[in-house]
């Protein structure tokens, strides 16, 4: 395991192409077990993960794929498929039993709830790929899939939605690009 902070930030890269090699379900768990700990409001947790780990399903998600997003999807062994719930809510007895009275969630409308809903997971999905890193998996994070066919194809409940997918194993650091330019300090941030 491998907590530092170069492979978790400064040397760890989006990579786009993987030698193809899966992950153990106890390899998928453990980054899961780590990646549960994000802080979401109210514990709300609206993350949802289908992880894709065997050839023929890997297929089908590549086949999901926009056009530049297959190759990279095929060269994986596994992935995992983020979605969030906007049934997140159903959960507070569990994930919120301090809160006196729970957020009048089932009333909102569509729109925020999924406004919500993926404002968290994203916090989550930050946490996921930081979590994998940690224990020395490469990430390949890309938003270019066909929601509708992967929601058809790999989700059995009509309340989680697509967001995005992790390719996960091991990276081929020279098939990256180098690497591009953050934002300063001084352009991103303002100290009052
Ligand atoms: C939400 C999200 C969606 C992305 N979508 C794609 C994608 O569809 N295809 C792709 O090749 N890379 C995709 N990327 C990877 C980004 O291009 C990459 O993270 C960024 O350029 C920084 O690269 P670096 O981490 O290697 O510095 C995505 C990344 C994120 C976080």
């Amino acid at each position: 395991m491998d907590f530092s902070k170069e492979s978790i930030f400064t040397e760890a890269r989006s990579h786009k192409k993987f030698d193809g090699q899966p992950l153990t379900t106890d390899q998928l768990r453990s980054i899961y077990e780590l990646a549960k700990y994000a802080p979401t409001a109210n514990n709300s947790c609206p993350l949802r993960i289908v992880f894709v780990n065997t050839a023929d399903s890997m297929t089908r998600l590549a086949e999901c794929a926009m056009d530049f997003n297959q190759e990279r999807t095929r060269s994986a062994g596994s992935a995992a498929i983020l979605a969030y719930d906007v049934a997140f809510y159903e959960q507070f007895t569990t994930l919120a039993p301090h809160m006196k009275q729970p957020p009048s969630h089932a009333e909102w409308n569509e729109e925020r709830l999924t406004r919500f809903a993926l404002a968290n997971s994203n916090m989550q999905a930050g946490f996921f790929i930081a979590a994998a890193r940690a224990l020395g998996f490469d990430c390949g994070p890309m938003g270019g899939f066909h929601s509708a066919e992967v929601e058809a194809d790999f989700f059995d409940s009509p309340t989680w939605k697509f967001n995005c997918v992790i390719l996960l194993g091991n990276g081929d650091a020279d098939a990256l690009h180098p690497r591009a330019a953050r934002l300063s300090f001084e352009e991103a941030c303002r100290v009052r």
